[in-house]
């Protein structure tokens, strides 16, 4: 299915199966409550765990989450390893009810840069939910929406240079396939919490048409009834893709 099909059932429906979401706030939420910004990423998780559990009873097929992005490093190393504990915190505890509720779990990001034990804990949670059908959860993990178009050019030129491609084989469709969303569709909808109006380095390639929401509430304290509003939002947007409408 080309780009433009494929947008245009998307726009018929007035449904986002896709929706990509940028988890922002959760230290300010903390520094609110003069809380560690670390408690805001424990509150954090649970907000991801509420909209997980509401996502499939709104029509939602598949939600990708940023969890780490690349730029994320530059935090003190403290609390990038408190991340990284929460990660795998998160994935040992959750895996047997995602897999109940049929969540599948992916991921997209370079994964090799992280800890060893995140690795391990995250290769036995996409093992663990392999058979989940009702939602697939990605998590943008050392994900960086450069870094991914860079390590998607490389293949190519690794590609091309072997003879396994042509530079007249080279398309839009062709290149989409050798980034780390291959399997997933453009987002439909991308939610952004806390107020910030950016995408910070979040799916450049793959949100060109996607709607953008944004709101204040900082990602602890999001709930189902804001991904309620934000696709009831998506519902009533106008999706021309350059055409007339
Ligand atoms: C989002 O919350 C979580 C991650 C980036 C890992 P922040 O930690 O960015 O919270 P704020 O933006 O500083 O409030
Ligand atoms: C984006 O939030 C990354 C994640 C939510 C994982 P940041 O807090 O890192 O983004 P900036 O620094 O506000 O752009
Ligand atoms: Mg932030």
């Amino acid at each position: 299915m080309d780009g433009v099909t494929q947008g245009k059932e998307a726009a018929g429906s007035g449904r986002a199966r896709h929706v990509a979401i940028i988890m922002d706030g959760n230290g300010r939420w903390a520094a609110q409550r003069g809380l560690p910004r670390e408690d805001g990423h424990r509150a954090g998780i649970e907000a991801l765990r509420r909209v997980v559990r509401g996502a499939p009873n709104l029509g939602v097929e598949m939600l990708t989450v940023y969890a780490f992005s690349t730029e994320n490093w530059r935090r003190p190393a403290s609390e990038v390893s408190a991340l990284m504990s929460l990660l795998v915190e998160f994935l040992e505890s959750e895996t047997p009810e995602l897999a109940a509720e049929g969540v599948r779990l992916a991921t997209i990001g370079d994964l090799s840069v992280l800890p060893q034990a995140s690795q391990e804990a995250l290769r036995r949670a996409l093992t663990n939910t392999a058979g989940g059908e009702r939602l697939l959860l990605t998590l943008a993990l050392n994900y960086g929406g450069r870094a991914e178009i860079v390590r998607a050019a490389k293949k190519l030129v690794r590609f091309v240079q072997a003879g396994r491609v042509s530079l007249g084989a080279v398309d839009e469709q062709m290149f989409a396939s050798l980034l780390d969303t291959h399997a997933l569709p453009d987002p439909d909808l991308l939610i952004r919490a806390s107020g910030e109006e950016r995408l910070s380095n979040f799916l450049l390639w793959q949100s060109a048409y996607t709607e953008l929401w944004v709101t204040d509430t900082f990602w602890p304290d999001f709930g189902v009834e804001h991904l309620q509003q934000a696709l009831l939002a998506f519902a009533s947007r106008d999706r021309r893709y350059g055409s007339h409408s």
